[in-house]
């Protein structure tokens, strides 16, 4: 069994990075998944946008995003003027958790070398963090989402040779148990719509 660092690494194009993630056997998630999901979107973006895991939807489609967390998702993008075809959309997970429980610490470690890869050779001029899961995962912190959404970080690992301005932002499956918290979404997107165009922030 390859290592999925070595796998990744060894992926020299997004094509290839694809393929070894579909082929990849370490990550037992893909037991009871039926499908490999791994992105939508542009294939040459400025911006990459990171989300959790697919979920019910996601899992049958076999595309992040596209049930109802991902049309809320679409429409505040579209909303703020950004092209689903100017984003690429992924996951730190590539497999559906089976209810859609919380993927564990194994499971995000196995999976984060692939992550790490896509941001390495897509280089994105931004990172939108969906979620909880994705931001503690991506800035290494335990600090949970309600503090850190809105903010501006660094993001870098050891493959990158520079680092990335990433924003931190709330999941839109809680924006749908919880409305109220859209404005916060809302004014994160403005704030990353912003850094994309080069504005003024709002
Ligand atoms: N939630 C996520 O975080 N990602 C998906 O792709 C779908 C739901």
């Amino acid at each position: 069994l390859r290592e999925a660092r070595d796998l990744a690494a060894a992926a020299k194009d997004l094509d290839s990075l694809h393929e070894a993630i579909r082929t990849f056997e370490g990550c037992e998630l893909r037991k009871s998944a039926s499908n490999t999901v791994i992105f939508r979107g542009s294939k040459d973006p400025r911006v990459m946008l990171i989300g959790e895991a697919p979920g019910r939807d996601e899992d049958i489609q076999g595309e992040p995003f596209v049930g109802a967390a991902g049309r809320m998702l679409d429409t505040m993008l579209t909303s703020a003027g950004i092209a689903i075809e100017e984003v690429y959309i992924t996951n730190i997970l590539f497999w559906r958790p089976p209810g859609n429980r919380t993927p564990d610490t194994r499971e995000i470690g196995l999976c984060l070398p692939f992550v790490e890869r896509q941001i390495e050779l897509i280089r994105p001029d931004l990172l939108l963090m969906i979620g909880n899961v994705s931001v503690k995962t991506l800035l290494g912190t335990t600090q949970g989402i309600t503090r850190l959404r809105g903010k501006w970080f660094s993001y870098q690992h050891d493959g990158l040779t520079a680092p990335i301005p990433a924003i931190a932002s709330l999941h839109p499956a809680y924006l749908l148990r919880q409305p109220a918290q859209k404005r916060h979404a809302w004014r994160d997107m403005l704030a990353f719509r912003a850094a994309l165009r080069g504005e003024q922030p709002p």
